[in-house]
């Protein structure tokens, strides 16, 4: 793991995304229908220690993997990609044990690295609908080279550990 985060959506999110998403907007409709209060972001160096990373939580008897989107394997149409993972487990509150869910979120640094700047032009506001365009096919063509990269570093890997 090269570096790890974690967040809890602010009440604010919280409440935009239950509104967004058509649900009563209650803290009982937030457990209930959102998954990712909850988020854990584990960013790796190569694409293999992600899916090493997704076996072992599989295996682990605490938590339960209760959704899972694989990006990498079918990256979004804008060229995102990740693995994406719903996981439940529990927490001990002073009155009992609860089950909560969480979104993990496994990448690589190259997918991180796309991944933040693809974010910051989603929020660009203010450009025209021409450099959108441009830029948005731009950064298709980097998710494509940071695709490529990653599979190239991985196989350098593979070599010097003797693959
Ligand atoms: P949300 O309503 O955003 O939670 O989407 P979803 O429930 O359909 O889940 P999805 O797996 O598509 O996305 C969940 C999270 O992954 C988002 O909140 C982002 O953090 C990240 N994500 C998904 N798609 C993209 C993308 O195209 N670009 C970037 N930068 N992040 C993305
Ligand atoms: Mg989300």
């Amino acid at each position: 793991i090269e570096h790890l985060e974690t967040r809890i959506k602010t009440p604010e999110k919280t409440v935009e995304k239950l509104i967004r998403q058509g649900f009563e907007v209650s803290p009982e409709s937030a457990k209930k229908n959102l998954h990712d209060i909850g988020g854990i972001r584990i960013v790796c160096s190569f694409v293999e220690d992600i899916y090493v990373i997704y076996e072992n939580l599989c295996r682990q008897t605490d938590l339960k993997i209760v959704g899972v989107k694989d990006y990498i394997k079918n990256p979004k149409p804008n060229g995102y990609r990740s693995l994406h993972l719903i996981v439940e487990v529990p927490i001990f509150l002073e009155n009992g044990k609860r089950s909560v869910k969480v979104e993990v979120q496994l990448r690589t640094i190259a997918m991180e690295f796309w991944a933040n700047l693809e974010h910051q032009l989603r929020y660009k506001k203010n450009l025209s609908l021409q450099l959108l365009r441009s830029t948005s096919r731009e950064l298709s063509e980097c998710a494509r080279i940071s695709a490529a990269l990653d599979m190239r570093m991985q196989s350098v890997r593979d070599i010097i550990n003797g693959k």
